[in-house]
């Protein structure tokens, strides 16, 4: 019945349904230090190659039909990394947006940022706004792009904007539901991950995602992100597919 995508790599076949596939991926884009560090370049060395990496990812997941595709690129946390390194991943973010701009009636692929990104330049700033402004009619693949992001921040914020609502008297805490709750986050509107991928061998989410991830199924690979290639991404779609997933029932 399925459609059955066969991709051979040199050690073993692969196979995913494409009438199966989770509607919403996320991943943790991590081991670009180390990827870099392995061969003597530096740390914003194995950015560029993340960034590289995200580029045929993301395509491959709009060719895919996934409809939802949600990265962590900058964390409220990695503010604390070298200045420049910081400026090196800014420059990425920038250089992805403005081809992404230039392709976007081509793609259609919708844009959406999740953080705060009152901090940022007011060039990487303008150029979100515009990516968001231009693609949001779109109606195909979205990325989300998690930038200034941290999960407990996020929380936090849409615990404050829910407070400041009742005490306007627009909302009443005894009627909250979780499923109100989630529209005063970044992610409003987005359905939960339906699989949350770690690359680079780390086994932890690190703040990412942290109330849509609560039925999320996760998938870990030692393989770092920069060397993440179309096939992991289907051995992990295939991983997922042999999940049983029970939300808590039987
Ligand atoms: C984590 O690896 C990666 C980051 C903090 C930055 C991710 C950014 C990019 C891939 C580039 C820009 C993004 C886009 C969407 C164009 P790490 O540095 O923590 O690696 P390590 O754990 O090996 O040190």
């Amino acid at each position: 019945m399925g459609l059955w995508k066969r991709r051979t790599d040199r050690r073993q076949r692969v196979q995913v349904d494409l009438e199966r596939l989770p509607r919403h991926v996320a991943i943790i884009m991590d081991g670009n230090g180390r990827w870099a560090k392995r061969r003597g370049m530096p740390r914003k060395a194995g950015h560029a190659a993340g960034a590289e990496t995200f580029r045929t990812i993301a395509t491959f997941a709009k060719e895919l039909g996934l409809e939802y595709l949600t990265v962590y690129a900058f964390s409220t946390e990695n503010w604390k990394r070298p200045e420049d390194e910081v400026r090196s991943i800014m420059g990425l973010l920038e250089k992805y947006l403005h081809e992404a701009i230039d392709r976007m009636a081509r793609d259609r692929v919708k844009m959406a940022f999740f953080g705060d990104l009152s901090p940022l330049s007011p060039e990487l700033l303008d150029l979100c706004r515009q990516t968001q402004e231009i693609s949001k009619g779109y109606d195909g693949c979205q990325v989300n792009i998690c930038l200034n992001y941290g999960g407990r921040d996020e929380i936090v914020r849409g615990v404050k904007a829910f407070a400041r609502d009742c005490m306007a008297g627009r909302a009443d805490p005894n009627h909250l539901t979780a499923a109100a709750f989630g529209n005063y986050l970044y992610s409003a509107g987005v359905p939960d991950p339906d699989l949350i991928i770690r690359p680079s061998g780390e086994l932890r989410l690190s703040n990412f995602l942290l109330w849509q991830s609560a039925y999320s199924e996760l998938y870990f690979t030692d393989v770092l992100w920069p060397d993440f290639t179309k096939e992991e991404l289907l051995k992990a779609l295939a991983d997922y597919q042999h999940r049983s997933r029970r939300y808590g029932g039987v």
